[in-house]
């Protein structure tokens, strides 16, 4: 298949192109593009070395099979569209696309049925969301899911490169806050993007957003708290979930150890610091909640893997799957 993608050189661009590797997509073509500043760059692709190419309107008139964009949302606001009209599907990271009600907003475990014939922009969810969703749709299949709270413990590359720097240089003694708005090395921030009006931030409203979109729950009740946390990969949740009826612990243990990209943690759990490679959702500490229709766990995955690249490329091999194409 002929690919591209925009963002090359970033935390995710970098990891789609290690995972295109790892799930053996067939690639027969890759073309790599980002900003100004960093075309002419060589990046390895396997043993194949690949220059960076300035992201301009003529290469996204290409005609890929598919263009894996993660250059954030006014990129790909301007340049998804020209790739999606000459004809090349897009799967975006970026918060462009996630809210308009004609895109699909797609976790493939989950709602990956909406790429059966559908050709254009798909997006793929935050990274706090896919890990979570996981899980939650789970338990939606067997209780009914009615209300959702969640405490997020986001680590810096959530943020790009530019966050990783930032508390590498915090680590190394720099007093500059860089790219938050207070220090973050041994330090914790209850502030992921603006707030808005009724007090919750951007992170916490796109919690809410996509997760009642990918579940197919509009009435779904959802409260996040989300904080930035001085860890470089791998973010953590404390959920609490409320369901229709009564929600059995042991029933819910044995469909989780088994369900598709969940990792069950029994009578254990993991910390970002444990994740390795791992593309998984790890459920962790499952326990009762307060009353009978509730359960309380512990999540934990890779941001830029599960959240982001593992996601988009099973995205890819979904789409090509269902087109006929692999
Ligand atoms: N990091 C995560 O955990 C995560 C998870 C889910 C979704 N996302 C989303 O994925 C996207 C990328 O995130 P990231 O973490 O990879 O960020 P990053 O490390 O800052 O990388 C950003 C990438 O975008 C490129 N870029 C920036 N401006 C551009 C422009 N005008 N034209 C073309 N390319 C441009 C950069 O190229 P240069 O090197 O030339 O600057 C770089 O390749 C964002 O939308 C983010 O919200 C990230």
């Amino acid at each position: 298949m002929k690919l591209a993608v925009v963002g090359a050189t970033g935390e995710v661009g970098r990891m789609m192109m290690t995972c295109l590797e790892e799930f053996a997509v067939p690639v027969a073509s890759l073309e790599l593009f980002a900003s100004a500043r960093s075309a002419g760059e060589t990046l390895y692709f396997g043993d194949t070395a690949l220059t960076v190419r300035e992201l301009d309107a003529a290469g996204m008139r290409e005609n890929f099979d598919y263009v894996l964009f993660s250059a954030g949302a006014g990129v790909a606001r301007e340049f998804a569209p020209i790739a999606a009209a000459s004809g090349s599907v897009v799967i975006d990271n970026s918060s462009g696309f996630r809210q308009d009600a004609d895109i699909p907003l797609v976790v493939p475990e989950i709602n990956g049925s909406l790429l059966q014939g559908y050709r254009g922009i798909v997006a793929n969810p935050n990274c706090t969301t896919i890990q979570m969703v996981l899980p939650l749709a789970v338990l939606d299949r067997l209780f009914g899911l009615t209300k959702l709270v969640v405490s997020t413990y986001q680590s810096v590359s959530g943020s790009g490169h530019k966050g990783v720097a930032t508390l590498q240089d915090q680590r190394a003694g720099g007093s500059g806050k860089g790219i938050y708005p207070d220090i973050i090395d041994l330090n914790v921030i209850p502030q992921i993007g603006a707030f808005a009006d009724n007090g919750y931030s951007q992170e916490e409203e796109k919690i809410h957003f996509e997760t009642r979109k990918i579940l197919d729950l509009p009435d779904l009740e959802a409260c996040a708290t989300t904080v930035r946390v001085p860890v470089y990969y791998g973010h953590s949740e404390s959920i609490y979930a409320e369901f229709a009826s009564e929600a059995d612990l042991a029933l819910a243990a044995r469909e989780l150890k088994h369900a598709e990209s969940i990792a069950f943690e029994e009578n254990t759990y993991i910390t970002p610091c444990d994740l390795g490679s791992s593309n998984d959702s790890h459920v962790c500490r499952l326990r009762r909640g307060p009353g009978q229709n509730s359960l309380c766990f512990w999540n934990v995955g890779h941001n830029v893997r599960l959240g982001a690249a593992t996601n988009a490329v099973r995205i890819l091999l979904k789409h090509a799957q269902l087109a006929g194409r692999i």
